[in-house]
């Protein structure tokens, strides 16, 4: 069985889109298996966006993953990683095609990073590696 994590990202929260994405995700056919609203500190988001420390990107990402809380979701069933990842779109909301997620709800705020209200773990290994930073308690 895949696993994938998934986050409601500060602006989707913000917005009251957790319903809406949780909604999209089981209508899919994908089982939720884990669910926990949480605030995240620096420590936490250095490790879980490692990959783009350095980037441009990266302290304004990280200012904004600070700025209200998240919702973090694990989801499982056969390539849930790749089908997230479509039910989200691409990651520029502009360029996202209706229908998905980011397509859907997002726009381009004109701010230094990109909003587009989840996350979706990129490849099997990225899943484990990030469900094991949002749900240490599932591997003990
Ligand atoms: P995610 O990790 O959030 O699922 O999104 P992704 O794979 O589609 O995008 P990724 O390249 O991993 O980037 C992570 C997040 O950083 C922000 N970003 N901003 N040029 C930019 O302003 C830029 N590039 C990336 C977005 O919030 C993106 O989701
Ligand atoms: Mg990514």
């Amino acid at each position: 069985m895949e696993r994938t994590l998934i986050l409601v990202k500060p602006d989707g929260v913000k917005r009251n889109l957790v319903g809406e994405v949780l909604s999209r995700v089981e209508n899919k056919g994908y089982q939720i298996t884990a669910l926990k609203m949480l605030s995240v500190d620096r420590s936490l988001l250095v490790t879980h966006y490692a990959e783009h420390e350095g980037k441009p990107f990266f302290e304004p990402l990280v200012e904004f993953m600070m700025s209200g809380p998240i919702v973090a979701i694990v989801a499982e069933r056969n390539r849930v990683i790749e089908g997230f990842r479509k039910l989200a779109g691409a990651t520029d909301p502009t360029i996202a095609e209706p229908g998905t997620i980011r397509g859907d709800l997002a726009r381009d705020q004109g701010t230094k990073v990109v909003q587009n209200i989840v996350h979706g773990s990129d490849s099997p290994e990225s899943a484990d590696r990030e469900i094991n930073i949002f749900f240490p308690e599932l591997s003990k």
